[in-house]
């Protein structure tokens, strides 16, 4: 690592070296409040200054939107960019709070063309099931993945949010280089059997919402008083209600570590997402999501702090302590359905 540049990772098993931070894009477009194209197109590029190749975006983020923002950026720099999208879920413009899930071959054909058009690239490095439609076999969709690949269109195949023992089914029909799950000081249901057979199988983990989509960097305590009408994190349980305040007292000992180091809060998180994937024994490639250019360096920068064992101590019974499910619904997600 030099000049601030962040180390690398392997995404899958002999697969492809990435920085060891990727960025996340979503709140670029969508669900986070008002959206700031200048200072976005700048983090951007901070990001690739600092090493960070991974970009994680999704058809999802503002129906397309966040993809076609991305485009220009992606054409600028494509052989130094690792690009990431999703398939699989849709809203409903006229009822955010719908989630609408569909695996089968006809949407995925569909989904790929249109993710391409939009992001203006000939391939997609990285191409994920974003959610699990059970109705459909995944080995169902994997093979229809898998012809993606053979077709040119797609390198690389990942999954979100699925079961360590989807994750197997799927990978036995093609290797899968990443799952893309939410993992941090806050949500650690993963640890218990998805991480365990991603380490098995060879494939990388690329944690989601790894400073607890802002909440574990203390920049906000209640989403219903804090937040924009229209954020997303005013309808999840963790953030509102008696939930929030009793949250916001359990990062007293992510506060203490954060002093020790000379570091904020959420550096100490994105540490202790890189060295609990150590303990584990598997790559990760965190994708923290951020708008603003200092942030990206501040999130970079959190690859070069290590904890002590006595600080990693300190944090280890924060998770079970936690109010509040991550999602209002968490059939959505693997341990939802574990
Ligand atoms: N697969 C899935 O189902 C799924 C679900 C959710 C997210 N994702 C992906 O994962 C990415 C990251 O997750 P996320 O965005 O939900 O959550 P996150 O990375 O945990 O947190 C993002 C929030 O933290 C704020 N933030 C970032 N760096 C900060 C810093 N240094 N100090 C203070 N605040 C900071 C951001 O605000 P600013 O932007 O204003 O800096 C934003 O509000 C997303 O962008 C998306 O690509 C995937």
């Amino acid at each position: 690592m030099t000049n601030g540049r962040i180390g690398t990772a392997a995404l899958g098993d002999g697969g492809p070296q990435v920085g060891v931070q990727g960025l996340g894009c979503m709140g670029m477009s969508f669900a986070y409040g008002p959206v700031d194209v200048d200072a976005s197109r700048a983090t951007l590029e901070r990001a690739l200054e600092l090493g960070v190749t991974l970009y994680d975006t999704a058809d999802a983020y503002g129906a397309g939107e966040n993809e076609r923002f991305l485009a220009p950026f992606f054409k600028a720099h494509r052989d130094e960019v690792a690009v990431a999208t999703k398939f699989a879920l849709s809203i409903p413009p006229d009822d955010p709070t719908r989630r609408i899930i569909r695996n089968d071959e006809p949407y995925i054909r569909e989904a790929v063309e249109a993710s391409l058009k939009r992001l203006d690239v000939d391939v997609i490095d990285l191409y994920y099931m974003h959610r699990r439609d059970v109705d459909v076999p995944i080995e169902e969709t994997v093979g229809v993945m898998a012809d993606l690949v053979r077709q040119g269109k797609v390198k690389q195949l990942g999954l979100s949010e699925v079961t360590a023992d989807e994750l197997r089914a799927a990978h036995a029909v093609h290797p899968i280089a990443a799952v893309q799950s939410e993992w941090s000081l806050f949500s650690r249901d993963i640890e218990a059997k998805v991480v365990p057979a991603a380490r098995e199988l060879g494939v990388t983990l690329v944690p989601y919402s790894p400073l607890g989509r802002g909440f574990l960097t203390g920049a906000f305590v209640n989403a219903e008083k804090e937040l924009t009408d229209d954020d997303f994190r005013r309808r999840q349980p963790r953030f509102t209600g008696d939930n929030a305040a009793a949250n916001a007292a359990l990062l007293e000992p992510v506060r203490a570590v954060a002093d020790a180091h000379g570091a904020s809060l959420g550096q100490i998180a994105l540490a202790w997402v890189q060295q609990r994937a150590q303990v584990h024994g598997l790559p990760v490639v965190p994708i923290p999501g951020t708008r603003r250019p200092d942030r990206v360096e501040e999130n970079t920068a959190a690859t070069r702090i290590t904890l002590t064992e006595e600080q990693l101590a300190l944090l280890e019974p924060i998770a079970a302590q936690v109010a509040g499910t991550r999602y209002p619904d968490m059939s959505f997600t693997s341990a939802g359905r574990e």
